[in-house]
């Protein structure tokens, strides 16, 4: 029976009415800085972010008596904990093996300008750890006795079925603007082959603009790739490739017309992919770097492609964004939406310096027009109403060239109570950092070396949120488990509820590698408080290792991301397990 109100907490619920509406839809909050260049971004716990940046940048943060070009970002403190890097992480890729370590692939280094070693066939390990500050975490990068194959600057690198790493692609030596010094080919990690790269006739095809090739885990254990307007599925068993449809409309998708890529949320009980890739340009690649302007426009194109034998046969559906984006992130977000957001609306990727150049740099960069404001993007929604603007907001911080973004696990510090004082709350949950269209810090030129961190916070960050305990540390393949959830008061007796597994994935020139969002199969016990879920069925469908599970209720209201480890833990490569689709 409902009590009757008395006038002072009436009085109390319309202040806390009011405050919780100040603060609803979606944020830029602008707190903390990053003391390095974030060119590369990565979840490595809890708390913390790894970044790296190049040897060259020589930022204000100290490592000894050199500048640091790695370190650990404490999200709930925003305090930045340098760690010691040997060789030069200059345009690498990265991703997370089955046992939690998180490598760092690739590299470069200029010579009189760059700290440590040549990092050209960098492997750098980051061991999972414990610390939730950072502070004693430590890398283990020693080109000497761990190394790649090829050299490759400008490569990309995801978790496969094996939770070993498949690395495509890159420059083995200075590519000014386009990919001069092509390494065209694949290699693993833990190697395969006996270390011996794999060509690859894709890259090849894809052609001057092939570097850091959008490539995903397939459910099947196969691998899409994009690169230049090329598309393929490669079987790494066979070596087998399948063409897919070009991108259409001559519009191209990596570096240097750097769009970007996703692999849309998986849901059971098919988990059919599907991809997005938006952004990019449709200039003509033959056209010499001094003769491209930074106020060319960007391409708005989206382009999907459901990566099923009928999806395949209706080829790329084209749909428009709001705005041209050349240097877009997308990020999958726990609800299943993808964000759009960073990147400029006209011009390249790269900057203006001695390394390449374009006729009229802005400053150094080479792309102008910065987009301000995200784009949300529902993939369930039907075409044509997919693009979401309303209501998201503007920054005005330019992230362009060598920037990065990410979703967090938690995004919530210092709040006092948890509904009642959602407001007093400070919201961190995708992490936005870097921009520098230049070598090295450049605070006097238009778009200056960017220090300054930015969270962009979801709606979902200003309701009460599920709040989950019990959850397994490890849990098996196709294996039955449960948690529970103190679900929201207003989200209703029988609410739905999804739970979605993340790899937050691998955040560098603009593609988010390893990024992935599968759905559980999960039932609310008749106790309200126990969820019943079943693992992902196979190690194709979600490449064991790390991941973190939110719970989403009434499609609204998303809990913080529990860590959980996905597969027995071990070191790659490990066998197939679970149930085959
Ligand atoms: C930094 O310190 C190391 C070891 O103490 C020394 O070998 C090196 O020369 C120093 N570098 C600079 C730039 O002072
Ligand atoms: C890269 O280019 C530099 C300068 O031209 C040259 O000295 C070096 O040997 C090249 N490295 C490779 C791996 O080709
Ligand atoms: C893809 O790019 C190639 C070479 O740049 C071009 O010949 C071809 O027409 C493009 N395909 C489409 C569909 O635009
Ligand atoms: C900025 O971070 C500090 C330290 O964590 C925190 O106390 C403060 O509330 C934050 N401010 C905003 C606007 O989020
Ligand atoms: C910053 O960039 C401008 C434009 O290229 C250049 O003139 C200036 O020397 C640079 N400053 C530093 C500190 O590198
Ligand atoms: C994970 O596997 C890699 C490759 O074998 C190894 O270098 C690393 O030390 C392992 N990490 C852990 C935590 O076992």
């Amino acid at each position: 029976m409902p009590r009757p109100i008395s006038a002072s907490v009436f009085i109390s619920l319309l202040a806390g009415f009011s405050r919780v509406a100040a603060t609803s839809g979606w944020h830029f909050v602008q707190n903390g800085t990053t003391g390095l260049l974030a060119l590369e971004a990565t979840i490595v716990s809890p708390t913390l972010a790894l970044l790296y940046d190049l040897s060259a940048t020589r930022t204000p943060l100290l490592m000894g008596n050199e500048s640091a070009w790695g370190a650990l970002y404490d999200l709930t403190t925003n305090v930045v904990t340098p760690i010691q890097v040997n060789s030069d992480t200059f345009c690498a890729s990265g991703a997370t093996l089955s046992n939690g370590s998180t490598v760092s692939v690739g590299g470069n280094w200029i010579p009189t300008l760059s700290q440590g070693v040549n990092g050209y066939q960098g492997l750098r390990i980051f061991e999972p750890c414990t610390s939730p500050s950072g502070v004693g975490c430590t890398l283990y990068d020693d080109p000497s006795t761990l190394h790649l194959t090829a050299a490759r600057w400008y490569p990309s690198a995801i978790r496969i079925y094996d939770g070993s790493l498949f690395i495509a692609g890159g420059s083995l030596n200075f590519s000014l603007f386009y990919n001069e010094f092509p390494e065209n080919s694949y290699e693993f990690f833990p190697p395969r082959d006996g270390g011996v790269v794999r060509p690859s006739p894709f890259l090849v095809r894809a052609g001057k603009t092939n570097m850091f090739p959008r490539i995903f885990s397939l459910t099947d254990g196969t691998i899409f790739m994009v690169a230049g307007n090329q598309s393929i599925i490669y079987n790494v068993d066979t070596k087998k490739e399948t063409r897919l449809p070009d991108i259409p409309n001559g519009v191209k998708v990596s570096n240097p017309f750097d769009g970007s890529a996703q692999l849309l949320p998986l849901s059971p009980p098919n988990y059919i992919p599907e991809v997005l890739v938006c952004g990019g340009s449709d200039t003509d690649e033959r056209i010499a770097p001094p003769e491209l302007s930074s106020q060319t426009p960007a391409s708005d194109q989206c382009s999907r492609i459901e990566l099923s034998p009928a999806g395949i046969k209706r080829g790329w559906i084209v749909e428009r964004m709001p705005e041209r984006r050349i240097l877009p992130e997308m990020l999958i977000l726990p609800t299943g939406q993808i964000i759009i957001v960073n990147g400029a609306q006209t011009g390249y990727s790269a900057f203006s310096s001695f390394l390449s150049w374009i006729k009229d740099p802005v400053g150094n960069s080479n792309a102008d027009h910065p987009n301000f404001t995200p784009t949300l993007y529902d993939p369930l929604a039907p075409v044509g109403k997919r693009m979401i603007k309303k209501g998201l907001p503007t920054t005005n911080i330019a992230r362009m060239y060598h920037s990065t973004a990410t979703v967090t696990p938690s995004g919530q510090v210092s709040c006092f109570g948890h509904d009642t004082a959602i407001s007093n709350c400070a919201n961190r949950n995708i992490l936005i950092a870097g921009s520098n269209p230049q070598v090295e810090v450049n605070t006097t030129v238009p778009y200056p070396t960017e220090f300054r961190v930015e969270y962009l916070n979801p709606p979902y960050m200003y309701l009460e949120r599920p709040v989950l305990s019990r959850v397994p540390a490890k849990v098996a393949f196709d294996a039955h488990f449960t948690l529970q959830v103190t679900l929201p008061k207003k989200a209703g007796i029988f609410p739905t509820i999804k739970v979605a597994l993340m790899d937050l994935g691998f955040s560098s020139h603009a593609f988010h590698s390893s990024n992935r969002l599968v759905y559980l199969e999960a039932t609310l016990d008749r106790d309200h408080k126990t969820l019943h879920i079943t693992s992902p069925p196979n190690n194709r469908v979600y490449p064991p290792g790390p991941g973190y599970l939110y719970v989403v209720v009434a499609d609204e209201y998303v809990s913080v991301g529990a860590q959980i480890m996905i597969g027995s833990g071990a070191s790659p490569p490990v066998p197939d397990q679970g149930r085959r689709l």
